[in-house]
């Protein structure tokens, strides 16, 4: 197979011309909170490791297991967004729900907000879950069907206590118009609305409850092209009106660079490169993140595009290669890189990538391999 995974090249998303002019000077909203001081991390994410059980002996003992996340950090700072990348099945939405909590983590650390939540029991999670929230890919399935617009968005605002019982209403009817519903569909039910109406309603549903960290987990896949990049600046309008913090999941890097401040590129469970945007996508260190680059379309018909052609399929995360994870499909492989981890560095200022083509003398030795390889 060549580097033809559908997920990630979502070849009609070439709408980075009318995202960009929708609102982009939202897209300064974390420079700007920050002005004032030193940024504030809000989500620290230390070694986190997640594996499902896949094979039980006997006695109950795990013999097999699936590591869907494998030794993954970062820091999320209040304000921000961060775009986490990667083909399906890389580990993105697993990562998303074991720092909510929603999976119980097999290792690492878990810092929200100054509080070390990754060992919190389900009643201490009670009294920061309204700070974490999530926005699902399928607003189809994530609305129950028998309720109204006006219930849905009011049954977490009265169970969380937000406002006073007699202000929910109001309290609910100023957040559809945040997020563009009209009052009238507060009688409503979902089934009468289209997916981006249905997702606007999901996002409402999210920030009923003032979170300070939403995860949007493919939050735009579903939707048509153009709808998706109303959504997209519907969440980036709401991001710098109430000073949200966003980890933002996504295969498609076009939806990802046009909302991100910082990106994380997975490839089985592991993160691969993590930085800011204009350091990712100004200098790509990891080979997987230069392949993933020359895959995205470009709007220009006269630009020439350099497409890095992957060989191989995505191995197995039950059975990842051993050394370097990446090394069935790098075109940089090395013996090394067969046998060795590489080590996750920081090659310029929060700019991370696990890469042995990086350190000292490997770009020579690499390009002396491949040479005898030829
Ligand atoms: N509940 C689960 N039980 C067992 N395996 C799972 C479970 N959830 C996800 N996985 C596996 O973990 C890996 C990562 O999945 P996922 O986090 O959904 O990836 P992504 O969101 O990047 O597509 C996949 O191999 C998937 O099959
Ligand atoms: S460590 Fe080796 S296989 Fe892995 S990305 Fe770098 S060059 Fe490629
Ligand atoms: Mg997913």
């Amino acid at each position: 197979m060549d580097f033809e995974n559908k997920d990630l090249q979502n070849d009609s998303f070439t709408e980075e011309v009318s995202l960009d002019s929708v609102s982009d000077e939202t897209a300064d909203c974390a420079a700007e909170s920050t002005e004032a001081g030193a940024p504030r991390p809000l989500l620290e994410v230390k070694h986190l490791r997640k594996t499902f059980p896949l094979k039980t002996n006997l006695f109950g003992k795990v013999t097999q297991e699936l590591v869907a996340v494998d030794d993954v950090s970062f820091v999320l700072n209040e304000g921000e967004t961060l775009g986490i990348v990667g083909e399906s099945g890389c580990g993105k939405t697993t990562l998303g729900r074991t720092i909510l909590k929603l999976y119980p983590s097999n290792g690492g650390e878990i810092i929200f907000d100054g509080k070390d939540i990754t060992n919190y029991k389900k009643s201490e999670m009670r009294s920061i879950r309204t700070d974490m929230q999530i926005i699902f890919q399928d607003p189809y399935s994530s609305l129950p069907p028998r309720s109204t617009v006006g219930d849905i968005l009011s049954e977490p605002v009265l169970v969380h206590g937000i406002v006073p019982k007699e202000q929910v209403r109001d309290y609910v009817l100023d957040l559809m118009d945040k997020c563009g519903l009209r009052d009238y569909y507060y009688e409503r039910y979902p089934h009468e609305f289209s997916g981006g109406q249905r997702q606007r309603i999901c996002i409402a549903r999210a920030l009923s409850v003032n979170p300070k960290l939403v995860i949007c987990d493919e939050p735009v896949s579903a939707l048509d092209v153009s709808i998706q990049a109303q959504i997209i600046n519907l969440l980036k309008e709401l991001q710098r009106s109430l000073g949200l913090t966003y980890l933002f999941i996504s295969h498609d890097l076009s939806v990802v660079k046009f909302i991100s401040d910082k990106i994380g590129v997975m490839y089985l469970g592991s993160m691969m490169e993590f930085g800011r945007k204009e350091d990712i996508f100004g200098n790509p260190l990891h080979p997987y993140t230069k392949a993933l680059f020359s895959a995205i379309p470009n709007p220009n018909p006269d630009v020439k595009m350099n497409r890095i052609v992957l060989k191989g399929d995505i191995p197995s995360p039950a059975n990842p290669p051993k050394g370097c994870r990446f090394h069935t499909r790098c075109p940089h492989a090395t013996e090394r890189c067969k046998t060795e981890v590489p080590v996750y560095r920081e090659y310029e200022s929060g700019h991370f990538a696990a890469c042995h083509l990086l350190e000292g003398d490997a770009q020579t030795e690499a390009e002396e391999y491949q040479e005898n390889q030829d």
